[in-house]
């Protein structure tokens, strides 16, 4: 592919612009598990990457390409700069919460989500125009070169961005594309709740796609029995993964994405890496740790953690005075009312535990929130245990991580609904994540683990994320392309 164009096209980008303390505007890396992803893959590839502003300083970039300072000038980012208001309706109405909600099956369906008026104006003049924003910012990018073009969307926030593309082109410009869904495809009940229009708007964008990637066989078996249910006149062919619809074919295939191993595995010599890591020995002092590492989203069930460490403390109270739950807590999407008062819910059910089972010299939960990249992995080499109990997930990057920088053998308790789950099995202790009883045994199961054991478990997982890096991700998608026009 090096002689091809490549377009990538998400909602976030790989920096941020932002005024340092003397003033001076520094570029800083983007946030999300999106973006660790994805930023492991540019030291293979050249490419422009277009993305939303998201800092008042981002805004003096939007005319012109501007390099990416870690890749050595392969990567050029391109900000598009939708108005306030289709940005709302976009990222906080529209993609977060319906989408996001829907596809991590978490609404209450007997009173959410409410489509009201409002609703509908976030779809008509947020996501659909935000879309269309994208579309015209790569078509540009697409006149713009001489090469082959590969554009590649990712996630829910882009659904339609390739049917504009299309319509947006001549037939002899058209671009190959391809569209990758970071989190989980629900079936087509789950689908039912959206109106006809949204839902077939995005299975008619999905399917101007050339090749769609979902995180797991399940997701995109998922994806293509949607389409079967709600996408008259598509022809679904589920042994090829394959659908015909409008005198188009789109490939199905699953391409579990995950992390810059050798990156990360330097990072463990970061200076301030090694700093945060001291700070955190201070507070940890001797006692075993039970880690957790998230977004403070309700997908994260960080609540039922905390419910299942405090079962913990009561059915084993050997652990008294002997562990200490660390929850590094990264805040989230606070516009949107399903997030707001989510951790206050979390310091609640902390202090009920701190009050519960606390004493004087210690403190059986500490919390920190704020984004920090390097702390939470100068935390991860330290977990005796690592919890990732989330009620769905699309992967979990936290849970690839975690096993490739620490360094006490720590086992790793991982919820079966999290798309890790899939690759990670022989090596976790795997949970059902509504299951507070079964995730605070295999807490306990976790801590009180023979070193045999651990040693066995922590190299099964180093090698299985190991051996399915970041690399493989984008190769095994690009294998793809190269096969799909091969056999059309
Ligand atoms: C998930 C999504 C990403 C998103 C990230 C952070 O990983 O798949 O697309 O960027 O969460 O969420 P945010 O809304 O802060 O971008």
């Amino acid at each position: 592919f090096s002689d091809w164009h490549i377009i990538i096209a998400s909602n976030r980008g790989p920096v941020v612009h932002i005024e340092n303390s003397d003033g001076e505007v520094i570029q800083q890396k983007g946030s999300g598990g999106l973006i660790t992803g994805l930023s492991g893959m540019l030291q293979y590839i050249n490419a422009t990457w277009i993305s939303c502003a998201q800092t008042p300083q981002d805004v003096d970039f939007l005319e012109g390409d501007i390099p990416l300072e870690e890749a050595n000038g392969s990567i050029h980012v391109k900000f598009i700069n939708p108005e306030q208001a289709a940005y709302d309706g976009y990222y906080n109405v529209i993609a977060n919460p319906l989408l996001w909600f829907l596809q991590h099956s978490m609404w209450n369906i007997s009173s959410e989500p409410v489509i009201d008026h409002a609703t509908w104006d976030a779809w008509e003049n947020g996501y659909k125009k935000v879309n269309h924003l994208f579309a015209q910012e790569i078509v540009k990018a697409v006149e713009n070169t001489g090469k082959k073009t590969l554009v590649m969307l990712q996630d829910y926030h882009l659904y339609l961005t390739a049917r504009y593309i299309r319509d947006l082109l001549p037939k002899a410009k058209q671009p190959t594309i391809l569209h990758f869904t970071h989190i989980p495809w629900p079936g087509p009940e789950y689908w039912r709740i959206l109106p006809p229009t949204m839902r077939q708007g995005i299975l008619d964008g999905l399917c101007a796609v050339d090749l769609l990637g979902f995180q797991t066989e399940e997701d995109g078996l998922n994806f293509i029995r949607t389409v079967e249910s709600h996408l008259p006149r598509a022809h679904v062919k589920y042994k090829r993964g394959r659908i015909w619809y409008r005198n188009h074919a789109t490939h199905i295939q699953d391409f579990p994405i995950s992390i810059d191993v050798a990156n990360l595995e330097a990072m463990r010599q970061d200076e301030e890496v090694i700093e945060q890591k001291k700070k955190l020995q201070k507070i940890i002092t001797d006692k075993k740790l039970v880690l957790r590492v998230d977004r403070i989203d309700p997908s994260k069930n960080i609540i039922r953690g905390f419910k299942a460490f405090e079962e913990l403390l009561s059915l084993h109270p050997e652990y008294q005075e002997k562990v200490l739950f660390l929850a590094l807590l990264v805040p989230s999407r606070r516009e949107v009312e399903e997030y707001k008062d989510y951790l206050d819910k979390i310091m609640a059910i902390s202090g009920q535990i701190n009050a519960g089972y606390g004493t004087s010299e210690w403190e059986p939960v500490r919390i920190l929130v704020g984004e920090n990249y390097k702390r939470a992995i100068a935390a991860l080499q330290l977990y005796d245990v690592l919890l990732v109990n989330a009620v769905a997930d699309g992967m979990n990057l936290v849970a690839k991580e975690g096993p490739i920088v620490n360094e006490r053998n720590g086992v790793l308790v991982l919820s079966e609904r999290a798309g890790a789950s899939q690759q990670l099995a022989p090596g976790a202790i795997v949970i059902s994540p509504c299951d507070i009883y079964a995730t605070a045994e295999a807490i306990h199961q976790g801590l009180s683990m023979g070193m045999e054991e651990r040693n066995s478990r922590a190299r099964s997982l180093h090698w299985l994320i190991k051996n399915n890096d970041i690399y493989c991700w984008l190769k095994d998608q690009l294998h793809a392309i190269v096969e799909m026009s091969r056999k059309s």
